[in-house]
């Protein structure tokens, strides 16, 4: 089973993810991590020395293996993955649920104020997330199978919401 989190940076995918999987006993797996791994470097580094379509490409192979082997996880999805529509439909024909986790922009600039470990926000972060919102929030409309609001939620609050509308329950003898 791959319960699958997306939406824009700041919106809690990592955090709720996280949270979720433990309540679940299921494997947690962050596209991110899965690309520093993978290419012993940071995501910050990548984009620097690398440039943003090779970032994309590592992606697209992290999220192939992610959703290959059908061992059970959830998974938080790095908010541009959805650009490419190869990603859209991998994580379509995996997944069991696709939560768009979505607040709106000043609480996503709040959020992601004091991690520095995202080049695409470096400059204007209200504008370049308001950009992202334009480009990419009818593809997260497309592939999602539930919405969750999280502006006004506790983490816990959201991750019983997702576990009550994916109907959801831990699975015995799972990942610890
Ligand atoms: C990006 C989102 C980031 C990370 C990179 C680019 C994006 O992940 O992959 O900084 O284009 O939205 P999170 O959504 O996990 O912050």
């Amino acid at each position: 089973m791959l319960i699958v989190l997306v939406g824009l940076m700041g919106s809690g995918k990592t955090t709720v993810g996280r949270q979720l999987a433990k309540k679940l006993s299921l494997k947690f797996v962050d596209s991110d991590e899965l690309v520093e791994e993978r290419a012993k470097s940071t995501v910050r580094e990548i984009f620097a020395q690398l440039g943003e379509p090779e970032f994309r490409r590592l992606e697209s192979e992290a999220l192939q293996t992610a959703c290959v082997g059908g061992e059970s996880k959830v998974l938080a999805v790095a908010g541009g993955a959805v650009l490419a529509e190869a990603n859209r439909t991998l994580l379509l024909k995996n997944a069991k649920c696709i939560v768009w986790l979505d607040a709106p922009t000043s609480t996503l600039v709040d959020r992601t104020r004091r991690a520095k470990h995202r080049p695409l926000l470096d400059n204007d972060p209200t504008s370049s997330l308001n950009k992202m919102r334009q480009d990419r929030e009818d593809l997260y409309r497309q592939i999602a199978t539930h919405v969750v609001a999280t502006a006004s939620l506790s983490i816990n609050q959201v991750v019983e919401r997702i576990v009550e509308q994916c109907c959801l329950t831990a699975v015995s003898g799972g990942h610890k």
